[in-house]
């Protein structure tokens, strides 16, 4: 049909990057800048913008994938994963590896630091035997260390000595939220077969136990006695942060 115009009625554009191997889109008309927003957000999380170039994530291979359909907002998942108040009582396979999350505060509070490993885990598992080998660029001091990041609006960032764990995050509707979560590994190590159990179940639980308490919280996050979005405390300041940079954006 010559009269109808193709470039009108075309493909919509999207804003698209690659970056630690996985393809980025906004749909905004105007994307923000990735490079402020994506990587800047990893950048002041680890201080150092060479930091998670260490860990190769481009050249990883999945060694699992898993889809969690949880019953809560969005929002909800994000406040989870950036505080840990409850990693004492919800997460005890989390807390042996990493003691110091017993005491309630989670590692994204401070800028540069990663949670160290107990002196007697060998490895980011489930009963802390030893992992896969450290991956080639990681450094010493990023070495028997677990960092997390936030990536707003809807990715979190793991990185341990031997692998990393994505989250993407796909909201459904104001009280439902798709999770799938990627274990990535050295290619060597997917290919050779050999048993990634002991380490995918360590956060494959946290994801359950977490995702768990989001469902257990959303209806009381639906009362509009928490129209506000409840109370923080001073060292909440990175979810007040979290509250700051979402006014402008949506309440949805
Ligand atoms: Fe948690």
């Amino acid at each position: 049909m010559p009269d109808v115009d193709r470039v009108a009625h075309g493909l919509v554009p999207v804003a698209l990057r690659e970056w630690l191997g996985y393809v980025w889109v906004c749909l905004a008309d105007a994307p923000p800048s990735f490079e402020a927003d994506v990587v800047g957000a990893v950048t002041e999380r680890l201080g150092d913008p060479a930091a998670v170039e260490h860990y190769g994530m481009a050249g990883l291979a999945l060694g699992r994938r898993v889809t969690y359909d949880v019953a809560a907002n969005w929002k909800l998942i994000v406040e989870n994963f950036m505080e840990c108040y409850h990693c004492a009582t919800i997460h005890p396979e989390l807390v042996e590896v990493l003691p110091e999350f017993a005491r309630g505060f989670a590692a994204q509070y401070y800028v540069g630091h990663g949670a160290e490993f107990a002196p007697e885990v060998a490895g980011f598992t489930v009963d802390g035997t030893a992992g896969a080998d450290r991956l080639p660029g990681v450094t010493d001091e990023q070495d028997r260390r677990y960092y997390a990041i936030t990536v707003k609006p809807q990715v979190f960032l793991n990185l341990v000595p031997d692998h990393a764990i994505v989250h993407r995050m796909t909201p459904l509707a104001a009280d439902r939220t798709v999770v799938e979560c990627d274990w990535l590994f050295a290619p060597e190590v997917v290919a050779s077969g050999r048993d990634i159990d002991r380490s995918v179940e360590l956060f494959h639980r946290v994801n359950q136990q977490d995702f768990a308490a989001c469902e257990r919280t959303q209806p009381g996050m639906s009362s509009r006695a928490y129209r506000d979005g409840g109370v923080l405390v001073p060292s909440e300041h990175h979810i007040t942060a979290f509250h700051e940079w979402l006014q402008p954006h949506s309440r949805g």
